[in-house]
Protein backbone atom coordinates (compact mmCIF):
# COMPACT_ATOMS: atom_id res chain seq x y z
CA UNK A 1 0.00 0.00 0.00
CA UNK A 2 1.54 3.27 -0.66
CA UNK A 3 1.48 5.89 1.84
CA UNK A 4 1.44 9.43 1.10
CA UNK A 5 3.68 11.86 3.56
CA UNK A 6 0.13 13.48 4.98
CA UNK A 7 2.14 13.22 8.94
CA UNK A 8 5.20 15.38 8.70
CA UNK A 9 8.36 13.65 10.06
CA UNK A 10 7.95 13.35 14.07
CA UNK A 11 11.58 15.07 15.10
CA UNK A 12 12.74 14.75 18.24
CA UNK A 13 16.49 16.37 18.48
CA UNK A 14 19.36 15.71 20.22
CA UNK A 15 20.69 18.23 23.40
CA UNK A 16 24.27 17.60 23.37
CA UNK A 17 25.79 17.09 20.25
CA UNK A 18 29.01 14.51 19.29
CA UNK A 19 29.95 17.11 16.81
CA UNK A 20 33.30 18.83 18.79
CA UNK A 21 34.61 14.87 20.13
CA UNK A 22 34.97 14.13 16.15
CA UNK A 23 38.69 14.48 14.22
CA UNK A 24 37.29 15.24 11.20
CA UNK A 25 40.87 15.01 9.54
CA UNK A 26 41.32 11.10 10.90
CA UNK A 27 38.52 9.42 10.30
CA UNK A 28 38.26 5.51 9.80
CA UNK A 29 35.45 4.85 7.64
CA UNK A 30 32.12 3.68 8.81
CA UNK A 31 32.73 4.08 12.38
CA UNK A 32 31.57 7.49 13.21
CA UNK A 33 27.85 8.25 12.98
CA UNK A 34 26.31 11.89 13.08
CA UNK A 35 23.60 12.90 15.58
CA UNK A 36 20.46 12.08 14.53
CA UNK A 37 19.14 8.75 12.61
CA UNK A 38 15.54 7.94 10.85
CA UNK A 39 13.82 5.55 11.16
CA UNK A 40 10.19 4.19 10.02
CA UNK A 41 8.35 0.99 11.17
CA UNK A 42 5.89 -1.17 9.10
CA UNK A 43 3.41 -2.62 10.93
CA UNK A 44 0.05 -3.73 9.83
CA UNK A 45 0.47 -3.94 6.29
CA UNK A 46 1.83 0.00 6.44
CA UNK A 47 4.74 1.93 6.81
CA UNK A 48 4.06 4.31 9.98
CA UNK A 49 4.43 7.67 10.78
CA UNK A 50 8.42 8.07 9.86
CA UNK A 51 10.93 9.78 13.04
CA UNK A 52 14.14 11.35 13.29
CA UNK A 53 15.57 10.88 16.24
CA UNK A 54 19.08 11.25 18.41
CA UNK A 55 21.36 8.65 16.81
CA UNK A 56 21.45 5.12 19.36
CA UNK A 57 20.90 1.67 20.10
CA UNK A 58 17.71 -0.25 19.05
CA UNK A 59 15.77 -2.52 20.84
CA UNK A 60 14.86 -5.48 19.19
CA UNK A 61 13.10 -8.87 20.03
CA UNK A 62 16.02 -11.75 19.57
CA UNK A 63 13.41 -13.65 17.91
CA UNK A 64 13.36 -10.89 15.16
CA UNK A 65 13.33 -12.73 11.48
CA UNK A 66 16.22 -10.45 10.95
CA UNK A 67 19.01 -12.12 13.36
CA UNK A 68 17.60 -15.55 11.89
CA UNK A 69 16.93 -15.20 7.84
CA UNK A 70 19.21 -12.28 7.27
CA UNK A 71 16.44 -10.69 5.58
CA UNK A 72 18.08 -6.94 5.50
CA UNK A 73 18.40 -4.95 2.09
CA UNK A 74 20.68 -1.82 2.43
CA UNK A 75 22.01 1.09 0.04
CA UNK A 76 25.23 3.36 -0.27
CA UNK A 77 25.03 7.22 -0.83
CA UNK A 78 26.85 10.16 -0.44
CA UNK A 79 26.11 14.04 0.10
CA UNK A 80 29.14 16.43 -0.78
CA UNK A 81 29.67 20.05 -0.06
CA UNK A 82 30.99 22.67 -1.78
CA UNK A 83 32.70 25.39 -0.72
CA UNK A 84 29.75 28.03 -0.41
CA UNK A 85 28.13 25.56 1.64
CA UNK A 86 25.89 23.84 -0.41
CA UNK A 87 24.95 20.13 -0.09
CA UNK A 88 24.16 17.87 -2.70
CA UNK A 89 22.81 14.23 -3.01
CA UNK A 90 23.92 12.27 -6.34
CA UNK A 91 21.38 10.12 -8.35
CA UNK A 92 19.74 9.78 -4.99
CA UNK A 93 16.75 8.55 -6.83
CA UNK A 94 18.97 5.39 -8.22
CA UNK A 95 19.89 4.77 -4.34
CA UNK A 96 15.76 5.21 -3.71
CA UNK A 97 14.97 2.55 -7.18
CA UNK A 98 17.61 0.52 -6.20
CA UNK A 99 16.97 -0.39 -2.43
CA UNK A 100 13.47 -1.14 -3.34
CA UNK A 101 15.00 -3.68 -6.52
CA UNK A 102 16.75 -5.64 -3.16
CA UNK A 103 13.80 -4.95 -0.99
CA UNK A 104 11.76 -6.95 -3.46
CA UNK A 105 13.74 -9.73 -3.95
CA UNK A 106 13.97 -10.52 -0.20
CA UNK A 107 10.13 -10.40 0.00
CA UNK A 108 10.18 -6.89 2.17
CA UNK A 109 7.89 -4.19 1.30
CA UNK A 110 8.84 -0.97 -1.03
CA UNK A 111 9.38 1.64 0.83
CA UNK A 112 7.45 4.96 -0.47
CA UNK A 113 9.87 7.47 -2.19
CA UNK A 114 8.36 10.55 -0.25
CA UNK A 115 9.64 9.27 3.01
CA UNK A 116 12.88 7.87 1.44
CA UNK A 117 13.37 11.80 0.18
CA UNK A 118 11.61 13.53 2.13
CA UNK A 119 13.67 11.53 5.55
CA UNK A 120 16.68 11.88 3.55
CA UNK A 121 16.61 15.54 3.14
CA UNK A 122 15.21 16.33 6.70
CA UNK A 123 18.11 14.02 7.98
CA UNK A 124 20.35 16.18 6.08
CA UNK A 125 19.64 19.53 7.34
CA UNK A 126 19.62 18.67 10.97
CA UNK A 127 23.10 16.98 10.79
CA UNK A 128 24.87 19.68 7.88
CA UNK A 129 26.84 20.75 10.05
CA UNK A 130 28.16 17.01 10.02
CA UNK A 131 29.03 17.62 6.14
CA UNK A 132 32.94 19.19 5.75
CA UNK A 133 33.00 20.44 2.58
CA UNK A 134 36.52 19.67 0.51
CA UNK A 135 37.45 16.98 -2.11
CA UNK A 136 37.25 13.61 -0.73
CA UNK A 137 35.05 14.93 2.39
CA UNK A 138 31.75 13.61 1.91
CA UNK A 139 28.65 11.78 4.19
CA UNK A 140 27.98 8.17 3.36
CA UNK A 141 24.61 7.77 4.37
CA UNK A 142 23.33 4.31 5.10
CA UNK A 143 19.58 3.76 4.64
CA UNK A 144 18.98 0.00 5.10
CA UNK A 145 15.64 -2.11 6.21
CA UNK A 146 15.46 -5.46 8.47
CA UNK A 147 12.88 -7.79 9.21
CA UNK A 148 11.97 -7.44 12.75
CA UNK A 149 8.82 -9.37 13.25
CA UNK A 150 9.31 -11.44 16.34
CA UNK A 151 9.19 -14.89 15.35
CA UNK A 152 11.85 -17.48 13.94
CA UNK A 153 9.34 -19.75 11.68
CA UNK A 154 11.04 -19.72 8.60
CA UNK A 155 8.74 -17.17 6.07
CA UNK A 156 8.87 -13.30 5.26
CA UNK A 157 8.48 -10.91 8.05
CA UNK A 158 5.36 -8.71 8.45
CA UNK A 159 7.17 -6.19 10.61
CA UNK A 160 10.17 -3.94 9.55
CA UNK A 161 12.34 -0.78 10.14
CA UNK A 162 13.84 0.99 7.63
CA UNK A 163 16.55 3.66 8.76
CA UNK A 164 18.80 6.18 7.38
CA UNK A 165 22.16 6.73 9.45
CA UNK A 166 24.66 8.78 8.53
CA UNK A 167 28.77 8.66 8.79
CA UNK A 168 31.36 11.75 7.70
CA UNK A 169 33.95 9.81 5.51
CA UNK A 170 37.03 10.02 3.80
CA UNK A 171 38.75 7.17 1.57
CA UNK A 172 37.73 4.06 1.99
CA UNK A 173 40.91 2.64 0.73
CA UNK A 174 44.00 4.31 1.33
CA UNK A 175 46.56 4.06 -1.81
CA UNK A 176 45.93 1.82 -4.38
CA UNK A 177 44.60 -2.16 -3.58
CA UNK A 178 46.06 -4.99 -4.92
CA UNK A 179 42.92 -8.25 -5.42
CA UNK A 180 43.12 -12.21 -5.66
CA UNK A 181 40.67 -13.10 -8.70
CA UNK A 182 38.46 -16.20 -7.02
CA UNK A 183 39.15 -19.32 -8.44
CA UNK A 184 36.25 -21.09 -6.23
CA UNK A 185 34.19 -18.23 -5.03
CA UNK A 186 31.47 -16.42 -6.19
CA UNK A 187 29.49 -13.72 -5.08
CA UNK A 188 26.51 -15.34 -6.72
CA UNK A 189 25.26 -17.72 -9.08
CA UNK A 190 22.06 -17.05 -11.70
CA UNK A 191 18.69 -16.66 -9.76
CA UNK A 192 20.55 -16.27 -6.72
CA UNK A 193 19.95 -12.46 -5.27
CA UNK A 194 23.58 -10.54 -6.06
CA UNK A 195 22.32 -8.31 -8.26
CA UNK A 196 20.75 -7.26 -4.73
CA UNK A 197 22.18 -5.16 -1.61
CA UNK A 198 21.51 -7.79 0.60
CA UNK A 199 22.91 -7.81 3.90
CA UNK A 200 24.08 -11.76 3.45
CA UNK A 201 25.62 -11.16 -0.16
CA UNK A 202 28.63 -9.45 1.75
CA UNK A 203 28.65 -11.72 4.85
CA UNK A 204 29.39 -14.21 2.25
CA UNK A 205 32.64 -12.26 1.69
CA UNK A 206 34.42 -12.24 4.53
CA UNK A 207 35.41 -16.02 5.15
CA UNK A 208 37.26 -15.75 0.95
CA UNK A 209 38.19 -12.32 1.79
CA UNK A 210 40.54 -13.23 4.71
CA UNK A 211 41.97 -16.29 3.00
CA UNK A 212 42.73 -13.41 0.08
CA UNK A 213 43.99 -11.33 3.04
CA UNK A 214 46.41 -14.20 4.31
CA UNK A 215 47.99 -14.20 0.46
CA UNK A 216 49.04 -10.32 0.75
CA UNK A 217 45.41 -9.01 -1.13
CA UNK A 218 42.70 -6.82 0.16
CA UNK A 219 39.98 -7.82 -1.60
CA UNK A 220 38.63 -10.72 -3.88
CA UNK A 221 37.43 -10.03 -7.83
CA UNK A 222 34.59 -12.83 -7.78
CA UNK A 223 34.13 -15.15 -10.74
CA UNK A 224 30.95 -16.65 -12.45
CA UNK A 225 29.69 -19.62 -10.47
CA UNK A 226 29.63 -21.95 -13.36
CA UNK A 227 32.81 -21.79 -14.78
CA UNK A 228 35.13 -19.14 -12.83
CA UNK A 229 36.37 -18.00 -15.87
CA UNK A 230 34.72 -14.65 -16.15
CA UNK A 231 35.37 -11.72 -13.86
CA UNK A 232 32.32 -10.25 -11.93
CA UNK A 233 32.96 -7.55 -9.57
CA UNK A 234 35.03 -6.96 -6.16
CA UNK A 235 34.06 -7.36 -2.67
CA UNK A 236 33.02 -3.70 -2.15
CA UNK A 237 32.86 -2.34 -5.82
CA UNK A 238 32.65 -3.01 -9.17
CA UNK A 239 35.70 -3.94 -11.44
CA UNK A 240 36.79 -1.84 -14.60
CA UNK A 241 40.10 -2.97 -17.07
CA UNK A 242 41.70 -0.52 -19.36
CA UNK A 243 43.89 -2.63 -22.38
CA UNK A 244 45.36 0.00 -24.69
CA UNK A 245 42.96 2.35 -24.81
CA UNK A 246 39.64 0.41 -24.24
CA UNK A 247 37.94 0.42 -21.11
CA UNK A 248 36.29 -3.10 -20.30
CA UNK A 249 33.43 -3.67 -17.43
CA UNK A 250 31.36 -6.72 -17.22
CA UNK A 251 27.57 -6.47 -18.01
CA UNK A 252 25.22 -6.42 -14.96
CA UNK A 253 23.10 -9.18 -14.33
CA UNK A 254 21.70 -11.43 -11.92
CA UNK A 255 24.72 -11.97 -10.28
CA UNK A 256 26.10 -8.24 -10.43
CA UNK A 257 25.18 -5.09 -8.61
CA UNK A 258 24.09 -2.51 -11.08
CA UNK A 259 26.56 -0.18 -9.19
CA UNK A 260 25.17 3.96 -9.03
CA UNK A 261 29.27 4.87 -9.89
CA UNK A 262 29.51 2.22 -12.69
CA UNK A 263 26.80 3.29 -14.77
CA UNK A 264 28.18 6.88 -14.26
CA UNK A 265 31.65 6.48 -15.10
CA UNK A 266 30.79 4.14 -18.32
CA UNK A 267 28.30 7.71 -19.42
CA UNK A 268 31.20 9.81 -18.55
CA UNK A 269 33.68 7.98 -20.23
CA UNK A 270 31.76 7.15 -23.25
CA UNK A 271 31.19 11.03 -23.45
CA UNK A 272 34.53 11.98 -23.49
CA UNK A 273 35.51 9.56 -26.43
CA UNK A 274 37.05 6.89 -24.22
CA UNK A 275 36.10 3.72 -25.95
CA UNK A 276 34.28 1.33 -23.59
CA UNK A 277 32.95 -2.47 -24.02
CA UNK A 278 30.47 -3.68 -21.46
CA UNK A 279 30.80 -7.95 -22.23
CA UNK A 280 31.56 -10.83 -21.07
CA UNK A 281 35.57 -11.00 -19.64
CA UNK A 282 37.60 -13.74 -19.20
CA UNK A 283 40.33 -13.92 -16.80
CA UNK A 284 42.56 -15.41 -19.04
CA UNK A 285 42.13 -12.32 -21.49
CA UNK A 286 42.86 -10.00 -18.32
CA UNK A 287 46.11 -12.79 -17.18
CA UNK A 288 47.12 -12.44 -20.99
CA UNK A 289 46.89 -8.76 -21.33
CA UNK A 290 49.32 -8.42 -17.59
CA UNK A 291 51.46 -10.57 -19.53
CA UNK A 292 52.00 -9.26 -23.02
CA UNK A 293 51.90 -5.38 -21.70
CA UNK A 294 48.18 -4.44 -22.81
CA UNK A 295 46.51 -4.10 -19.32
CA UNK A 296 47.29 -0.49 -18.44
CA UNK A 297 44.76 -0.55 -15.64
CA UNK A 298 42.04 -1.89 -13.54
CA UNK A 299 39.94 0.06 -10.64
CA UNK A 300 37.30 -0.89 -8.89
CA UNK A 301 34.13 2.12 -8.77
CA UNK A 302 32.14 2.01 -5.73
CA UNK A 303 29.95 4.98 -3.89
CA UNK A 304 32.37 4.07 -0.72
CA UNK A 305 35.52 3.19 -2.97
CA UNK A 306 34.70 5.81 -5.43
CA UNK A 307 37.50 5.12 -7.78
CA UNK A 308 40.04 2.60 -6.91
CA UNK A 309 43.09 1.98 -8.30
CA UNK A 310 44.12 -1.41 -8.37
CA UNK A 311 48.44 -2.02 -8.62
CA UNK A 312 48.58 -6.17 -7.98
CA UNK A 313 46.15 -9.17 -8.83
CA UNK A 314 46.46 -12.83 -8.21
CA UNK A 315 45.46 -15.66 -9.61
CA UNK A 316 46.40 -19.30 -9.38
CA UNK A 317 49.70 -18.94 -7.26
CA UNK A 318 51.13 -16.15 -10.12
CA UNK A 319 51.54 -12.47 -9.36
CA UNK A 320 51.05 -9.65 -11.73
CA UNK A 321 51.81 -6.09 -11.01
CA UNK A 322 50.70 -3.16 -12.76
CA UNK A 323 51.89 -0.14 -13.44
CA UNK A 324 49.98 3.14 -13.31
CA UNK A 325 50.17 4.76 -16.89
CA UNK A 326 50.97 8.78 -16.43
CA UNK A 327 47.75 9.61 -17.73
CA UNK A 328 45.43 7.11 -16.13
CA UNK A 329 41.47 6.87 -17.42
CA UNK A 330 41.60 6.36 -13.20
CA UNK A 331 42.32 9.50 -12.84
CA UNK A 332 40.67 11.41 -14.92
CA UNK A 333 37.38 9.48 -14.74
CA UNK A 334 37.54 10.48 -10.75
CA UNK A 335 38.00 14.14 -11.50
CA UNK A 336 35.37 14.00 -13.90
CA UNK A 337 33.26 11.92 -11.28
CA UNK A 338 34.21 14.65 -8.13
CA UNK A 339 33.77 17.74 -10.22
CA UNK A 340 29.98 16.68 -10.36
CA UNK A 341 29.81 15.88 -7.45
CA UNK A 342 31.27 18.43 -5.83
CA UNK A 343 29.59 21.32 -7.57
CA UNK A 344 32.95 22.61 -9.09
CA UNK A 345 31.54 22.05 -12.87
CA UNK A 346 28.10 22.02 -15.38
CA UNK A 347 26.33 18.85 -14.43
CA UNK A 348 25.22 17.70 -18.40
CA UNK A 349 23.86 14.08 -16.67
CA UNK A 350 21.35 16.00 -14.26
CA UNK A 351 23.04 13.65 -11.67
CA UNK A 352 23.45 16.24 -8.72
CA UNK A 353 20.71 16.76 -6.25
CA UNK A 354 20.68 19.68 -4.51
CA UNK A 355 19.27 19.74 -0.65
C1 LIG B 1 29.09 1.24 -1.02
O1 LIG B 1 29.99 1.47 -1.80
O2 LIG B 1 28.31 2.14 -0.67
C2 LIG B 1 28.85 -0.08 -0.49
O3 LIG B 1 27.75 -0.35 -0.09
C3 LIG B 1 29.94 -1.03 -0.35
C4 LIG B 1 30.12 -1.38 1.10
C5 LIG B 1 30.56 -2.75 1.22
C6 LIG B 1 31.00 -0.40 1.81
Amino acid sequence: MENTITDSIKITPITTSKLDKVDFDNLSFGKTFTDHMFECDFKDGVWQTPQIKPYGPLTIDPSARVFHYGQAVFEGMKAFKDDKGDVFLFRPKDNFNRINISANRLAIPSFPEQYFMEGLKQLLKIDEKWIKSGAGNSLYIRPFVIATQACVSAAEANEYKFMIICSPAQAYYVGDVSVLIAEKYSRSANGGVGYAKAAGNYAAQFYPTNLAKKEGYQQVIWTDADTHEYMEEAGTMNIFFRINDTLLTAPISDRILDGITRKSLLEIAEKEGIATEVRPIKVNEIVKAAEDGGLKEMFGAGTAAVISPIKAFGYKGNHYEIKRPEKAFASHLKKALMDIQYNLTEDPYGWRVKL
